[in-house]
């Protein structure tokens, strides 16, 4: 191809007109047959049983999706021009052996994170992706262990023992996962959320446990992704951006749809927030004030990815907007 049609191809490929459902589909099909194949059923004493049931047939997978999207976005070019023409077999099997783990990876801690959460001890709720807790279904001592090993698992996946992940790009992945999972990140924003029951935080601080206990995932799984590939450092950096910004509006939205919408619609109980008097966005700002928010921080994300200097950022854009307009 011409350097003069790749650049106009670059400009159209800034625009909406992106398919996000049927880009994501073949995706999410691939990160679920993976994650089947690698959270085993015959592990003892019914464990397993409880890991598949908390990771298997449900969410919007939004995490692998990042990882993938922006695993793609810092492909070379000649290699994402090339992706666009082949069949859905071939995208398959083509999708890159890292991006791949690190989507399942991030899946995983994800599933483990809302395996603890709903557990008595934090949020005592009893619906999750529209089946009863884990904990519910089988007693909190397995839910709790199913948790640790889906961590666990995940640091596994990240790690073959053969040579399909170069040790740079595992180490790498790794520390990610690890910084945007741990005390810096989704535990330590989770502590916060428990010891804030009751107690009205100050935008500043709702922001900082926001940003812990939700967005750090979020912006791991894009940064995760960009690990798989080579973006120069300005890419890099507005790749942060993006994922800080739609980390926020994540749990920002997650709040408002606490007060908006139905269980059923959810897939989990709808009004805990309130109920159980934890602060939130709605809680802070209202209703209106806190849906302009999460408007400004797209806002926030789009900017990030023009200055990007990325050649085709449609799907991370198309995601952002998934994040802050969705219904569930
Ligand atoms: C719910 O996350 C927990 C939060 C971080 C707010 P999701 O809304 O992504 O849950 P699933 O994966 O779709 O079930
Ligand atoms: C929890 O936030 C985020 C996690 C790290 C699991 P919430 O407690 O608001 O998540 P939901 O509403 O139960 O999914
Ligand atoms: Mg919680
Ligand atoms: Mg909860
Ligand atoms: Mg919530």
């Amino acid at each position: 191809m011409s350097e003069s049609l790749l650049n106009k191809s670059s400009a159209s490929m800034t625009s909406t007109d992106f398919d996000l459902p049927s880009w994501s589909r073949a995706r999410q099909l691939r990160v679920e047959q993976a994650l089947s194949a690698w959270v085993a059923p015959d592990v003892p004493a019914g464990l397993g049983e409880a890991m598949r049931y908390a990771v298997l047939d449900g969410g919007k997978r939004l995490r692998p999706l990042l990882v993938l999207a922006a695993s793609e976005a810092v492909a070379p070019l000649d290699a994402a021009t090339l992706r666009a023409g082949l069949d859905e077999a071939a995208l398959r099997a083509g999708l890159d052996e890292a991006a791949l783990r690190a989507a399942c990876a991030v899946e995983l801690i994800h599933a483990y994170s809302l395996v603890h959460d709903d557990m008595p001890c934090m949020d005592n709720d009893v619906l999750r992706r529209g089946k009863p807790t884990v904990h519910v279904q089988f007693g909190e001592a397995r839910a709790l262990l199913a948790g640790d090993a889906l961590q666990a698992l995940a640091f596994e996946l990240l790690t073959p023992d053969d040579d399909a992940v170069s040790p740079t790009v595992q180490a790498q992945l790794c520390r990610l996962l690890a910084r945007a999972a741990g005390s810096a990140g989704m535990a330590g924003g989770q502590a916060i959320d428990l010891a804030s029951v009751g107690v009205k935080l100050s935008e500043p601080q709702l922001r900082e446990m926001h940003r812990l206990k939700t967005g750090a995932l979020l912006q791991g799984s894009v940064m995760m992704g960009a690990a798989c590939g080579a973006p120069s450092a300005a890419a890099l950096q507005a790749l942060s951006t993006y994922g800080a910004a739609i980390g926020l509006a994540f749990q920002v939205v997650d709040d408002i749809l606490d007060v908006t919408a139905d269980s059923a619609t959810l897939g989990k109980t709808a009004g805990k927030d309130a109920e159980q008097d934890k602060p939130t966005y709605v809680s802070l700002l209202g209703l209106a004030r806190s849906q302009a928010y999460a408007q400004e921080l797209l806002a926030q994300a789009d900017d990030a990815l023009k200055a990007s200097g990325l050649h085709d950022t449609r799907a991370l854009r198309a995601l952002a907007d998934m994040v802050v307009n969705r219904a569930n």
